[in-house]
């Protein structure tokens, strides 16, 4: 296979971030979580974290127009030219569409899309418990994932803390636009042939497992 071009698909707290942590192990992929870019910018506040902050502290999506460019920039990037993995984007059908558009352009294609299918409540009680690392930004669950030492982070000994948009309320407010706005993405890709799909109730090592076969079956697939 020529180039991994992947991208994580999954509602809140599904564990697309933690894959891509196990995927970016495996694979020397160019790795753009848009969740992260935009905490970053609303901490600096740079324009583009201005313009964010309150949607995503409501639990919203921000506009097609702030993200879009910010994503098709860096794929545009020699970095990227090795294969990427796209964490939280696309997350409407407008973002599908645009991306399809400027693959078609560089003359590329999406080689799957890895959809962690979990319930509702899961992502609750899952999202309750995370903490991120200040630093790394290293994902862990007070009980599923503990780190070594309670409260710090297992890279570097930084703070752990949890996210703003993480409370109850905001979650199942999150979850809703899931449901409306991103779940159409699920046909989407499955019309396009490319969804592949996993249990995200399985252990993390679980879901790694059977992601890295499922991409080692689409290599043979190729090679035939
Ligand atoms: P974003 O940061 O992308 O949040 P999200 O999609 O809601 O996803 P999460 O980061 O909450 O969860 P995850 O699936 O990565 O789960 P994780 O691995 O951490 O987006 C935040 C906001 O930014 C959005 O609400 C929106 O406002 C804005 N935004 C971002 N992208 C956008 C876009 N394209 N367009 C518009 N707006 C955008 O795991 C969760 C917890 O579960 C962890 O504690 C982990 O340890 C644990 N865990 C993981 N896997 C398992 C498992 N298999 N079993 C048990 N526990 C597990």
């Amino acid at each position: 296979m020529s180039e991994l071009n992947l991208i994580l698909l999954g509602p809140p707290g599904a564990g697309k971030g933690t894959q891509a942590e196990r995927l970016q192990e495996d694979f020397p992929l160019l790795y753009l979580a848009t969740g992260n870019i935009l905490r970053a910018a609303v901490a600096e506040e740079t324009e583009l974290g201005r313009k964010a902050k309150e949607y995503m502290s409501r639990g919203e999506l921000v506009p097609d127009d702030v993200i879009i460019g910010v994503i098709l920039d860096q794929l545009r990037d020699e970095e990227a030219s090795d294969g990427f993995l796209l964490d939280g984007f696309p997350r409407t059908v407008g973002q599908a569409e645009a991306l399809d558009e400027a693959l078609q352009d560089f003359g590329r294609t999406l080689t799957a899309v890895l959809l962690i299918d979990t319930p509702d409540d899961e992502v609750v009680r899952r999202i309750s418990g995370r903490r991120v690392s200040v630093k790394t930004g290293r994902v862990y669950h007070v009980d599923f994932d503990p780190p070594k030492h309670e409260g710090v982070c297992d890279v570097d000994g930084s703070r752990l803390i949890q996210r703003e948009d993480d409370s109850e309320e905001t979650v199942r407010k999150r979850l809703a636009v899931y449901h409306e706005q991103t779940a159409p993405l699920i046909g989407f890709y499955e019309k396009q042939g490319l969804l592949k799909r996993f249990d995200g109730r399985r252990p993390p090592n679980e879901v790694h497992d059977h992601i890295r076969a499922t991409l080692a079956t689409l290599r043979l697939e190729e090679q035939i």
